[in-house]
């Protein structure tokens, strides 16, 4: 809980702190990346650092972290502390890495602002800093610790690699050594961690499409981006019998066990967590209402059509409804945007999004005026949540 004494402080100096967020995160990552080159190197995504959005993220979570300390004293925002620790395990952050962003980050702090960062002001963010590090090195150690293993990156080889609709691909792996493998649960991902071309590692999250809980079978599904790093060289010169590293399986979406209904409502490659909430629907042929909600621009995108379709029919309480942006001849579609007006949400449902946030923003939206509360919607954002820091 913040002190007494920082609380004034934090409130007389958050506006400033946030309204400074895009100046004083370039400084904070250039410093950090100049004392700590080896920190590009299969950690911080590098298209990230290039198209700014870990930038925001990062910034913008601690200023959001702030303001939850003002609003909600003695609580902490734990839907976001467990995202954000479920990515940091994803990538393998130790705890010596606190330290090190606290340097730079207040480094640029103080350069930016000057001397209105006043030793009072510096105590005041050194404490919400060291609360919010606190309490996800915490949550870090605890997932770590879940693990069947203490690796942070172990070698699998590609099995198969499937088209799975238009411009996406399915990788199968098995495990590469004797490591033991942590059973994943349904909604969860992988970190995936290659060498470029150009011998700089980077890592990527990719939800697991099936398998989920299997020990000797990984499975992914990723959509080609053609701007991106990781995506094209796994598309282009990744290839059966190869040997990428895997993270252990984390992500805080959560199926819980209860009969409650289900919405998963997903928007082009978004279908990946929700097939393989389905596929395990499926495999324990529940009988828990489940409605599917999914969305494309094109029905030859769709990447795990078939395999959707299939868990749908083995569930007898399942339904499925499908929006194209561009209307298909003999597919059972309604075209434009995924809209839930005309749609009738179970009472109780539990709600499941994935897919852009401009997506998931409206059917948030739309699922709360439809009165669906927000604690019971959960969603999984690829790439950094920008949303996590608005
Ligand atoms: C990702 C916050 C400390 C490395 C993130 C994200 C946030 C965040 C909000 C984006 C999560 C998302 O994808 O939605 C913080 C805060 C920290 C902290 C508030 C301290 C209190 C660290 C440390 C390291 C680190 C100590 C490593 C030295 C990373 C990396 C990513 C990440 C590599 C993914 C970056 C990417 O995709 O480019 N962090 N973080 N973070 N963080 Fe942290």
């Amino acid at each position: 809980m913040l002190s007494e004494k920082s609380r004034p402080v934090i409130e007389a100096t958050l506006p400033v702190i946030a309204g400074r967020i895009d100046e004083i995160t370039p400084k904070f990552y250039r410093r950090l990346f100049a004392a700590h080159p080896e920190l590009m190197d299969g950690m911080f995504s590098r298209a990230n650092q290039q198209n700014g959005t870990q930038q925001r993220a990062l910034a913008g979570s601690i200023a959001a972290f702030a303001t939850h300390l003002l609003a909600h004293p003695g609580t902490l925002p734990e839907a976001v502390l467990a995202r954000i620790a479920n990515k940091h395990t994803s990538l393998g952050i130790p705890e010596s890495g606190y330290p090190i962003v606290y340097e730079h980050l207040f480094a640029a702090i103080a350069e930016d602002l000057g001397e209105a960062v006043t030793p009072e002001v510096a105590d005041a963010w050194t404490e919400v800093y060291w609360l919010m590090a606190d309490a996800l090195i915490k949550l870090e150690k605890g997932l770590y610790a879940q693990q069947a293993n203490g690796e942070m990156w172990t070698k699998w080889r590609v099995t198969a690699k499937e088209a799975a609709g238009a411009g996406s691909v399915t990788f199968r792996l098995t495990p590469a050594d004797s490591t033991p493998v942590t059973r994943a649960t349904p909604g969860q991902y992988v970190s995936v961690r290659v060498r470029l071309a150009d011998g700089l590692r980077q890592a990527r999250q990719y939800s697991l499409s099936d398998s989920v809980d299997s020990l000797t079978e990984r499975v992914f599904t990723t959509k080609l981006d053609e701007g991106g790093e990781v995506s094209p060289f796994l598309h282009g010169s990744v290839n059966v019998g190869d040997v990428v590293e895997l993270s252990n399986p984390y992500g805080d979406i959560e199926l819980d066990d209860s009969d409650a209904p289900i919405v998963l409502a997903t928007a082009g490659i978004g279908c990946t967590p929700s097939a393989s909430i389905l596929q395990s629907l499926a495999q324990q042929v529940s009988g828990r209402r489940v409605l599917v909600l999914h969305a494309e621009q094109r029905a030859e995108n769709w990447a795990l059509e078939g395999q959707m379709r299939s868990a749908v029919d083995r569930l007898p309480n399942a339904e499925l409804q499908l929006w194209l942006e561009e209307a298909a001849t003999g597919v059972d579609a309604e075209t434009g945007f995924m809209d839930l007006n005309g749609i009738e949400l179970p009472a109780g449902a539990k709600v499941y999004l994935c897919g852009p946030l401009p997506f998931m923003r409206s059917i948030r939206s739309q699922a709360i005026s439809a009165g669906i509360p927000a604690t019971d919607i959960h969603y999984e954002v690829f790439g950094p949540d920008v949303w996590l820091a608005a």
